[in-house]
């Protein structure tokens, strides 16, 4: 039986007077995958960027509510954020690894957690890598700069990454959106094998995309969830029409 990892609770978010996010209450569960679509604009990062506390970067934010991760509120003033963050890791649109070689990409946060052990990382670099799905593709060029990687090859060394300092919950924001059709598709398999370890949690606007490997979607729309369900049971039998308007691509 999967159990919750992280939920909200009515959480709301205000960008200073605009309320971006309404009274959301979710809940996600490990060894899944869940797939956040809706239209542009609807609140779908700001809400995943609320699971790790990266709002907190942005200046004006308020946020009313819980996000309950391990049944602890992140919003509690006691959070450690680099512990949290090391914990619930995030991946972006853009392939945004650091202009050094593959290596000291993936050992980043592991060296910065004072390991200096050179078998060790060798290890945890290697093993993170081989999760990623790109290590075949890097083994022999693992002191070449990351940036001299294709888009595809460079979002798998971010994946690689964020999997080196041991996550529980990865974060993806329109992970494959940069990316051509065969990267996309082996980051797609990349995530498929990563939910036996761990709990994904995806924004996409690919529809295709979440119904292909997500367990479970949630529709957002004006800020609020409009509907939450099994992948299989959104796709073939929506609960409300505007989610059924949406999903046959009646607006955008
Ligand atoms: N830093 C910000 N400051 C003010 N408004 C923002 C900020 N980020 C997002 N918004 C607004 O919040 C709403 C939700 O944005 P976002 O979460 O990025 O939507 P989505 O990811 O679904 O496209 C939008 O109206 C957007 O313009
Ligand atoms: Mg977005």
């Amino acid at each position: 039986m999967a159990e919750v990892i992280i939920e909200s609770k009515q959480l709301d978010l205000f960008y200073g007077y605009f309320q971006a996010l309404k009274k959301i209450n979710l809940q996600f569960e490990t060894n899944q995958i869940a797939a956040l679509i809706g239209p542009s604009g609807c609140g779908k990062s700001t809400f995943l960027r609320c699971l790790n506390r990266m709002n907190d970067l942005v200046d004006g934010v308020k946020i009313d509510g819980e996000v309950l991760y391990e049944k602890q509120d992140i919003y509690a003033p006691n959070t450690n954020l680099v512990e949290l963050r090391k914990q619930i890791g995030m991946v972006f649109q853009q392939p945004n690894p650091f202009p050094f070689s593959v290596y000291d990409n993936v050992a980043f946060g592991l060296r910065l957690a004072g390991v200096k052990d050179k078998k060790l990382l060798d290890e945890k670099v290697e093993k993170s890598l081989r999760q990623a799905a790109v290590w075949e593709e890097v083994k022999d060029k693992l002191h070449t700069n990351a940036l001299s990687f294709s888009g595809g090859q460079q979002q798998r060394i971010c994946i690689a990454r964020v999997l080196a300092v041991s996550p529980k919950i990865i974060l993806l924001d329109e992970p494959t959106s940069a990316l051509d059709p065969i990267s996309s598709a082996k980051i797609e398999e990349t995530l498929i094998n990563l939910k036996k370890e761990y709990t994904i949690i995806m924004v996409t606007h690919n529809l295709a995309q979440a119904s292909r490997i997500s367990d479970k979607t949630v529709f957002f729309m004006d800020g609020q969830v409009v509907e939450a369900a099994a992948t299989k049971k959104m796709f073939l039998n929506p609960e409300k029409t505007a989610t059924a308007d949406y999903l046959a691509g009646k607006f955008g």
